[in-house]
């Protein structure tokens, strides 16, 4: 008799493929495009904040979702996912505004970037494009998203390895040590 309930609930939280879906969508890697943006990304703590690039004429910001803890090896787990924001900087005709700080004024935003990282994801791209397992998206500010040529990403991000591909990864660290 109990083996007989025992098999009914197997069968049951089989045929409830809820959860199951859920993991193998988890499991295949998505492409380049592919990954989500994270609806509550706004809410997670910053990477870093503010980083001036008067090169591009942008302000950027670096969010990385709770709890993935990446230093001081500068390794990020698997499952971590990086969100940036890229504002225009604020301008008059070619010159560049600055606020009272000197620093550059956040104009409306451009686009969002995304890295996420999970186990054998990214794999499927040639060799000198192969970011670990990192798979990049890009997202307008309306949240749909973008077909940015992601090759570029990948090129540009590449030759980190040593930092997990991950540019600023060192500040980052410095930063969470002071605040701890
Ligand atoms: C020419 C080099 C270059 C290219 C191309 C590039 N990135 Fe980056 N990326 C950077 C740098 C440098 C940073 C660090 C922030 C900064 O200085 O602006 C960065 C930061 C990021 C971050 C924040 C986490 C991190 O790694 O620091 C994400 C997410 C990101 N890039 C995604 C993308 C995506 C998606 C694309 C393509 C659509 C892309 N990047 C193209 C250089 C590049």
């Amino acid at each position: 008799m109990i083996k007989q309930i025992c098999a009914v609930a197997v069968v049951v939280s089989l045929g409830c493929c809820g959860g199951l879906t859920a993991n193998l969508v988890q499991a295949a890697s998505p492409k380049d495009g592919e990954v989500a943006l994270p609806a509550d990304y706004a809410s997670w703590p910053k990477f870093l904040s503010g980083v001036q690039r008067e090169d591009t004429k942008q302000v950027r910001e670096l969010y990385v979702n709770p709890g993935a803890k990446a230093c001081p090896a500068g390794v990020f787990p698997n499952g971590t996912r990086l969100v940036m924001e890229l504002y225009k900087a604020k301008s008059e005709g070619e010159t560049l505004l600055k606020g009272a700080d000197g620093k550059l004024v956040k104009g409306d935003l451009a686009k969002v970037f995304v890295m996420e990282k999970n186990d054998g994801w990214g794999q499927d791209v040639p060799d000198n494009l192969k970011n670990g397992n990192w798979v990049f998206g890009a997202y307008g500010p309306d949240g749909k998203a973008l077909a940015e040529d992601f090759t570029k990403c990948r090129a540009c991000h590449a030759p980190l390895a040593q930092k997990d591909f991950v540019h600023r990864v060192d500040e980052f660290c410095a930063q969470s040590q002071k605040a701890h």
